[in-house]
């Protein structure tokens, strides 16, 4: 066509679900299924854990806060996703971007990672060594908006279709990671058999420095009222939209085209309200009830 782009654009091609143990799960989470699964950690390994879009990012950079005292220099000296490697990513070859289990065996102890992987999903040395995980969960509402732009930029990942489509896969379970209901629920289920410290994105943003020191608590760091205060400034949302190491401007548009959506899209609690309608949400409620019923886990739908 006259006057358009020169730019050459690898072809990228949107990936599929595959069925993992009854889980679906985006090609490149279930490519080399094996060596994931047999993997062997170090008992000083910290895995942080979440379902898709509650908070990975913002405690990804909590955790490298305060290991490192606040060094913002330290957490500056590369992206956020090869500091704290994605376990589950076996990426396109296309991509450029490294596989989580090589950038994880480039780390000396003690290593920090992130996982979407349901409890039933995480390889069992995790457990085996006694590793400290954090999970950290968001409301399914939110969590529903948030993935459904993610899905609509992130160039690679399975067509999320129309909203009222997404919307109706999310609540099957039909989407990569499966049900956010089994997710939540599995690791509630199951913290007290493991070291595990759960907690909520919600009550990060009511109050970052409270959960800020149970994390630095569990990660046996005393940390200064002074530190305490420069994570929470560097840790806050319009510092991390600022920082090409935290807000993943540093992928290329044809993996994350944030023109459609940014990464760092709002960071609220209560957004759904502007997404879901009367009706839709009526469904959802009815929904959340069945799959929530017998459970002593609750969340803040807004704060
Ligand atoms: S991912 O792709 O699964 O790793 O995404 P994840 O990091 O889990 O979630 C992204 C959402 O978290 C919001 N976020 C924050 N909110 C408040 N404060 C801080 N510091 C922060 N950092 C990330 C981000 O904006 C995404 O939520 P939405 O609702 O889409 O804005």
């Amino acid at each position: 066509m006259e006057g358009a782009s020169e730019q050459v654009k690898p072809i990228m091609a949107r990936c599929k679900l595959v069925d993992v143990d009854g889980v679906p799960l985006a090609d490149y989470f279930a490519a080399n299924w094996e060596a994931k699964s047999n993997f062997q950690s170090h008992p000083d390994d910290v895995v942080l854990v979440t379902y898709p879009k509650s908070g990975t990012t913002w405690i990804q950079e909590i955790v490298e806060m305060v290991r490192s005292d606040a060094d913002v220099e330290f957490c500056k000296r590369a992206p956020v996703y090869n500091r704290v490697p994605f376990f589950d990513l076996t990426p396109h070859d296309s991509t450029g971007i490294g596989s989580g289990l090589d950038l994880i065996a480039e780390l000396k102890p003690p290593r920090m990672m992130k996982s979407h992987l349901p409890y039933k999903l995480l390889p069992k040395s995790f457990f085996e060594n006694d590793c400290k995980i954090i999970y950290v969960a968001r409301n399914a509402k939110d969590v529903l908006v948030s993935y459904f732009n993610f899905e609509r930029m992130v160039q690679l990942e399975p067509d999320p279709g129309t909203w009222e489509e997404f919307l109706t896969n999310y609540l099957a379970g039909r989407i990569s990671y499966g049900s956010w209901w089994d997710h939540v629920r599995g690791w509630w289920d199951n913290k007290e058999k493991h070291r595990v410290l759960y907690i909520f994105f919600e009550d990060m943003k009511e109050n970052l420095r409270r959960e800020l020191i149970k994390v630095a608590t569990f990660l046996d760091r005393d940390l200064s009222e002074d530190t305490i205060d420069r994570i929470v400034h560097h840790t806050s949302f319009s510092k991390m939209k600022g920082n090409p190491m935290t807000n993943y401007e540093t992928l290329p548009s044809f993996i994350m085209d944030q023109s459609i959506s940014p990464f760092m899209r709002k960071g609220e609690v209560g957004d759904w309200k502007n997404h879901l309608t009367v009706a839709q949400n009526e469904i959802f409620d009815e929904v959340y009830k069945k799959l929530m019923a017998g459970s002593s886990l609750t969340f803040k739908h807004e704060l």
